[in-house]
């Protein structure tokens, strides 16, 4: 299901080639994300100086923000080569130690979606991280030795979507966390301008604010509207994406001028008219939506709690006052209550 939404924040087949393309190298070309943006410039410039390589950074927050591409980043800035590989692509300790002996010093290591790392894989993990060294055991039982082979000193990167899902001792071998936020409309236009260029697209200021304040935050959703907006420009009007297009393509693909799409307003709906409001369960939704709900939590809910339309409580999800008026209901007097008790907490 979530394939064939177009403002799902997980990675489609079609934005692969795309994203390589429009990919920043350098944090001067970064857009965005100020604070840890400044953050790394000053790790990175530490670490060059003292001629260390950097410490082991955890990068986390919703799919789509750009956790690769400021793998990539670090690399350039470091000067190393980076290498790309994720939680469940590594399934034996086997394969880990394979990646980890073929490093060369300083080497980024980057492992998308940390948190689905198997546990007997995370165990190779830590004297790595912590020693640069690999444990291997020759033998089995009562003569069984372990011998300990160093490794070259490299940072992992390492990336996920639910900070809650690491392991602690994993957490905390990393020296670095940062988290990554949805982006203000402002940055995503500048992102949507800077992709244009490349993409030799023509854009004027108010068709790229369009696109940004429907793209939920998110510079590869952004990206991808671009293109189905070139694409309806190219057909229906001038060939110039302006404020006019923006607004007939995206509405064309059911894309409101907040971002929500027809099954995240179905979803809201059903709260709204089935359960009064909430609060309803996670699975619940999930159901509604043909989404898991892992996909719900991570992919969809994160920019619906930043417009402030759900708001997540101990008994379930619960509707707030901005979606009532969004979706032209009337406020009801709990949702505002529910409203209140969030504001005094
Ligand atoms: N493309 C995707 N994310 C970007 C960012 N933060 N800055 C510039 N270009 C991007």
């Amino acid at each position: 299901m979530q394939d064939e939404r177009l403002i799902t924040s997980s990675l489609r087949e079609e934005d692969v080639k795309n994203e390589y393309s429009l990919r920043p190298h350098f944090l001067t070309e970064y857009i965005g994300q100020e604070t840890v943006k400044e953050h790394m410039q000053i790790y990175i410039e530490a670490a060059k100086t003292r001629g260390e390589s950097l410490d082991h950074a955890l990068l986390y927050g919703p799919p789509g923000l750009g956790k690769t591409t400021l793998a990539g980043i670090i690399a350039n800035e470091m000067g190393v080569s980076l290498r790309v590989t994720s939680g469940p692509a590594i399934t034996h300790a086997g394969d880990l130690a394979a990646l980890l002996t073929n490093l060369s010093p300083g080497d980024v290591l980057f492992i998308d979606e940390i948190h689905r790392l198997n546990p007997n894989v995370e165990e190779v993990l830590y004297p790595a991280m912590e020693d640069f060294a690999l444990d291997i055991i020759i033998g089995k039982g009562p003569g069984a030795r372990s011998i300990r082979l160093d490794l070259p000193k490299f940072t992992l990167v390492g990336a996920t979507t639910r900070l809650g899902m690491l392991s602690s001792p994993l957490r905390d071998r990393f020296g670095i966390k940062e988290q990554l936020e949805l982006y203000s409309p402002e940055s995503l236009k500048e992102i949507i301008v800077r992709s244009a260029e490349i993409l030799k697209i023509e854009i004027d200021e108010e068709g790229a604010l369009e696109i940004a304040s429907r793209s939920r935050g998110t510079p590869r959703v952004a990206n991808r509207l671009l293109r189905r907006v070139r694409d309806y420009s190219q057909v229906r009007g001038s060939g110039v994406v302006d404020l006019e297009t923006a607004q007939e393509a995206l509405s064309m693909l059911k894309i409101d001028e907040l971002g929500l799409d027809a099954v995240d307003r179905k979803m809201l709906t059903a709260m709204i008219e089935i359960f009064k409001g909430g609060p309803v369960g996670l699975d619940t939704i999930a159901a509604y939506t043909g989404e898991d709900a892992g996909t719900v939590e991570d992919v969809y809910e994160p920019y619906l709690l930043k417009l402030g339309f759900l708001a997540r409580t101990s008994r379930g999800r619960v509707v707030l006052p901005a979606a009532y008026i969004h979706l032209d209901y009337p406020v009801p007097q709990q949702a505002s209550q529910v409203q209140q008790m969030r504001l005094e907490v």
